[in-house]
């Protein structure tokens, strides 16, 4: 059986009062359409149809990847208008599945379930109850329960409002039949509009039996309209991470206070203090601790690693027993060795720290190879640009560099060399000595101070 699927996204979106077109607002760091284009994925389809329309090429150029095909709805006339014009892509299809580009969360699980369950007949609907059925199409059934046709609340009765059930509009069907239902389907109601939903009443002329089944839950096929439920859906999203994370082993300070836009995979005894941020994708070795209000994009912590408050790591890799923090901030292409300390205010980029060294106060290092065991004094800075060039520092193993000094790279200080504070680095320091550029300490015999005078 060769699944199609089909995925609605020409909608304005005018509640959204954006510029941005509204399946390419992000829910967990990634487009609305990408969650939706992620399930097609998921379930294994043969092809994948998106039809767009507000916001023109702009959506299909967020999904450069994307093995789907684009369809253009010039005019949006309805539902049904819609998935007529994406069924040519799905000719080579068996069935076809209607999805949406503003339903973010919808689960494969339950997909997968609607498609198994309605396999014996050419046309199933995924249907929930709802206490307050408000706006959505209701799912009219006869005295055996069998479903007869969706009604529109715009275009239904008193009593087919006081209905429960709803449409939640994800359709499955067998390809040839919508194809010729879809042909079928006029714009006889108070919208004007073609509606895909129009289908099942066509279907039940034909003695089609339709099948349902319902989601998990109700977020699973909630709609993103405004900034609010775009809001609701993502704290739903976020803490469903935070649970499967405490499932595996992490413990969370409060589960409502973390993010995740992206992948967060943690190993086992990890802490995770309140108001951590992850993007992209970031991974923690087991046993380490985060401190609060920290920032994890694309980075890597080795076991033990301890990171304090307010921290920034991005694009680094930190390896066991590391300590980073408060307040530190790697940047991308950082590496940083076992049991490194890195401390409060400083700035590392792209550079590598070997093994065991301390950089600990207000410093900035970039562009720098700094081996295994080296002190790096407090205020210490690599003058690493020229104004148009980047150039290396290089420091060797068991160097001390004095506080305050201005490496002005490229630099080389070697094996065991001592920096006496103060200095301004700018020729090889070399190994085992020290060096310092400082002018001589001066004490002014007989010097006085002015003092004010009495007139
Ligand atoms: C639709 C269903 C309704 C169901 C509800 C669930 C129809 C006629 N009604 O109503 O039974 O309860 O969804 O949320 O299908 N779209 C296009 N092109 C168009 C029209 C719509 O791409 O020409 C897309 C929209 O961007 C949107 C989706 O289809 O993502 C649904 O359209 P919308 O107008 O919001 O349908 P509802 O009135 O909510
Ligand atoms: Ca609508």
């Amino acid at each position: 059986m060769k699944l199609g699927v089909v995925i609605l996204a020409a909608g304005k979106g005018t509640r959204m009062r954006s510029t941005l077109p509204k399946v390419l607002h992000p829910l967990a760091g990634r487009p609305l359409l990408g969650h939706v284009l992620d399930a097609a994925v998921a379930l294994g389809a043969a092809q994948v149809c998106v039809v767009y329309g507000h916001g023109g090429a702009q959506v299909p150029a967020a999904f450069p990847q994307s093995q789907a095909v684009w369809v253009e709805q010039a005019e949006r006339l309805g539902t049904g208008h819609a998935v007529l014009q994406a069924m040519p892509a799905m000719a080579a299809m068996d069935r076809v599945l209607v999805l949406y580009g503003d339903v973010p969360l919808i689960e494969p699980e339950t997909l997968n379930r609607l498609v198994d369950d309605t396999a014996e007949t050419r046309l199933g609907l995924l249907t929930m109850e709802l206490t307050d059925p408000t706006g959505y199409g209701r799912i009219v059934r006869d005295k055996s329960n069998r479903v007869l046709r969706i009604v529109e609340q715009k275009d239904a009765s008193t009593a087919e409002r006081a209905i429960t059930e709803v449409n939640t509009g994800i359709i499955v069907a067998e390809r040839a039949c919508l194809a010729d239902w879809l042909g079928r389907v006029g714009n006889d109601n108070v919208q004007r509009e073609y509606y895909l939903t129009d289908v099942i009443g066509l279907a039940v002329g034909d003695g089609v039996a339709v099948a349902t089944c319902a989601p998990e839950s109700p977020e699973e096929v909630a709609g993103v309209n405004d900034r609010a439920q775009l809001a609701q859906l993502e704290r739903h999203y976020q803490h469903g991470l935070a649970e499967k994370l405490m499932r595996d082993g992490t413990s969370l300070a409060d589960p409502t206070r973390i993010d995740v836009r992206g992948s967060l995979i943690c190993d086992q005894d990890v802490f995770l203090d309140v108001n951590l941020i992850c993007e992209g994708r970031v991974r923690i070795g087991a046993n380490c601790r985060i401190g609060p209000n920290c920032f994890l994009k694309d980075c890597t912590l080795g076991v033990g690693v301890e990171v304090f408050a307010n921290s920034i790591i991005d694009g680094a890799t930190v390896a066991a027993g590391a300590r980073i923090g408060p307040f530190a901030r790697l940047r991308p292409e950082t590496e940083i060795a076992e049991d490194c300390h890195i401390g409060n205010f400083v700035e590392v980029k792209k550079s590598h720290i070997a093994a065991g060294s301390k950089v600990n106060h207000l410093s900035y290092i970039g562009d720098a190879e700094i081996g295994a065991r080296v002190n790096v004094g407090a205020g210490t800075i690599t003058c690493n640009y020229d104004g148009a060039h980047k150039h290396l520092t290089q420091i060797g193993d068991g160097a001390f560099i004095g506080s305050n000094t201005a490496l002005v790279a490229p630099v080389t200080v070697g094996t065991g060399a001592t920096i006496g504070a103060g200095s301004v680095i700018s020729r090889d320091a070399p190994a085992e000595k020290l060096t310092l550029t400082r002018a001589r300490q001066a004490t002014i015999e007989g010097w006085q101070r002015p003092v004010k005078s009495s007139s």
